[in-house]
């Protein structure tokens, strides 16, 4: 299967999936990086491992609808089959869901459907919960609130921060982005409603 994956920071998520790709047998291949900014690790991640990358800034264009187009327009020119945001901080609109719904799943650093938006780890730590998580999910257009393909719990210790609970999550997130996509590169999926069920 043929992945695009979208960026904004330090590119973590991305790299497992580029050493996962690595081993044909994973079924999968990172055929470009997107970002939303220039100068980030993300992107410095790909050139390395010489993956071409593309930038797409909102600031670039007259509004947030031309952005997503132009966004929609550098992913599909490399025709994924699976369209990956790792880390990537921004909504995609309509024109993007239009194109790729359904093929674009997004990792959220908390069990949804608690603690939805920019701040999952600081927002679990503060309401006090004892185990939060990731969640992979098909991106829908509202904030971290598409269909659920796979979770991971961690638990929150007595003295964690913010940064040592996020770096917790992060270690499992990418364990279980890297062992979903794979399954659904090499297996399919269905998505009904809600559901979503690998080896479709
Ligand atoms: C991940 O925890 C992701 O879920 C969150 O930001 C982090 C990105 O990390 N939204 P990285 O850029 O993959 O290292």
């Amino acid at each position: 299967a043929r992945l695009v994956v979208l960026v904004s920071g330090s590119g973590t998520n991305l790299q497992a999936l580029l050493d996962a790709c690595a081993d044909p047998a994973y079924g999968a291949t990172v055929v470009a990086v997107g970002a939303d900014r220039d100068g980030i690790e993300g992107l410095a991640r790909a050139e390395r491992a010489g993956v071409p990358t593309f930038v797409a800034r909102v600031k670039d264009h007259p509004t947030r609808e031309d952005w997503d187009r132009a966004l929609a327009e550098q992913v599909a020119a490399h025709e994924p089959d699976l369209v990956v945001l790792a880390g990537f901080m921004k909504l995609v609109g309509a024109d993007f869901l239009a194109r790729f719904g359904g093929r674009t799943v997004n990792t959220h650093p908390a069990l949804s459907p608690s603690f939805p938006g920019m701040h999952g780890p600081a927002d679990a730590l503060a309401y006090g919960v004892k185990v939060t998580g990731a969640t992979l999910f098909v991106v829908d257009a509202g904030v971290d609130t598409g269909a659920i393909v796979a979770q991971t719990a961690v638990p929150v210790e007595d003295d964690d921060d913010v940064d040592s609970l996020h770096e917790r999550i992060k270690t499992a997130e990418r364990a279980m982005l890297v062992e979903t996509v794979g399954r659904m590169a090499r297996e399919g999926y269905a998505v009904d409603g809600r559901r979503v069920r690998l080896g479709a």
